[in-house]
């Protein structure tokens, strides 16, 4: 079966007489004025693969259907041939104005029919997979579009969040060359480097969009700047803890520094032992366009906390180790002894500098 037709003719011979003529090759409905046809139609106009209608009707004639048909834009994909006896030319070419597919002549021969409304069927069927196609193409290549537009955005987003890295990467520099300075001068002063080593880091793309989620911050530039103090990182390794203290004092002091936060794990280490002074500071970075300020943290502690906070940092990120609460243990009680070490060596430092004078 090839599909539903709808024959439509007030006189029940004719009705029965398509039946018989179609029914091999569709399921022929019948309705025997227009607005059972009508009707049908509205309930099956889905399935319908094509209408044959009479002209002249009671109720409601062909044409009124046939008009009914177009307004609701059924006609698009179902093929209407007209059956009547009308002769005249005209009424023939105002069904076909009307769009009608075909007209087909009562009396009716039986094999004329069946291949006239087979042509017709196969044509708007290859029509509306044709449509059907084109439509799905218009869908993907508006999707396309869509999704071009969307990574045009994404893009014009990443420009402004590699600027805004940059104004970051600039401002890490800031730190590290105060740094330098103090470091030239502090060793022509006292004759030893106030820091072992710097070592700098940009928070990565992933690990910013990670602190922004697990933070319930909205995902935005707006949220990098205001809301994440850590984008810029700066970590000092001193010698000793005096150091640390000599030469934050030295950077808070300058006048172009904004002291935003600090954090003295030194003096009220963490439960775990951790230990490291923080600062938050607010640096000028001077651009083309101008000057603007950026947060940096910088983190200042000795060699043997850096040590430290390096393996208690592995710790962290396993998620399963075995003995962890021991493990927890030993090294809290490490990083007592290196505060006990710490202050030992400096005192030790004390003693050399004092016998040199
Ligand atoms: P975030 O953890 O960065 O969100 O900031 P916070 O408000 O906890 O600040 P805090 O000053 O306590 O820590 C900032 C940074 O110091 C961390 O990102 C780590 O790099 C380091 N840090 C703080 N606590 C520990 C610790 O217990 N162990 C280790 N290894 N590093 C720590
Ligand atoms: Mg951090």
């Amino acid at each position: 079966m090839q599909g539903r037709i709808l024959v439509v003719d007030d006189e029940e011979v004719n009705r029965l007489l398509l039946r018989e003529i179609l029914e091999d090759e569709y399921t022929v409905e019948m309705a025997s004025d227009g607005e059972e046809a009508l009707y049908e139609l509205l309930k099956h106009h889905k399935e319908t693969a094509a209408v044959l209608l009479d002209l002249q009707m009671p109720k409601m004639d062909g044409f009124t259907v046939l008009s009914r048909i177009k307004k609701n834009g059924w006609m698009n994909h179902i093929p209407v041939l007209i059956i009547s006896g009308e002769e005249a030319v005209d009424i023939e070419n105002r069904c076909f104005r009307l769009g009608v597919s075909d007209f087909i002549h009562k009396p009716f021969e039986s094999s004329i029919v069946k291949n006239r409304v087979r042509n017709t069927v196969e044509l708007f069927a290859c029509k509306n997979q044709l449509e059907q196609k084109v439509e799905r193409q218009s869908e993907a290549l508006k999707e396309q579009s869509r999704i071009i537009r969307m990574q045009a955005e994404k893009l014009k987003e990443a420009e402004s969040f590699r600027n805004l890295m940059m104004q970051y990467r600039c401002a890490i520099m800031e730190v590290e060359t105060k740094l330098k300075v103090l470091n030239e001068e502090f060793s022509r002063v006292y004759k030893r480097n106030p820091f072992e080593s710097i070592k700098s880091r940009l928070k990565t793309p992933e690990s910013l969009y990670e602190k922004l989620e697990r933070k319930g911050y909205p995902v935005s530039l707006e949220s990098i700047e205001e809301l994440i103090n850590d984008v810029a990182g700066v970590r000092v390794i001193c010698s000793f803890p005096d150091d640390i203290y000599r030469l934050a004092k030295l950077l808070i002091r300058q006048d172009d520094i904004i002291l935003l936060n600090e954090k003295d794990y030194i003096k009220n280490p963490k439960d775990n032992g951790y230990r490291s002074l923080h600062l938050i500071i607010k640096i000028p970075v001077f651009l083309s366009g101008g000057k603007t300020y950026r947060k940096v943290e910088v983190q200042f502690r000795t060699i043997a906390m850096d040590f430290w906070a390096s393996l208690e940092h592995k710790l962290k990120y396993k998620r399963y180790v075995e003995n962890a609460e021991e493990i927890v243990g030993q090294l809290k009680a490490c990083a007592d002894s290196i505060e006990i070490l710490d202050y030992q060596m400096q005192e030790i430092r004390n003693k050399i500098d004092k016998s040199k004078e």
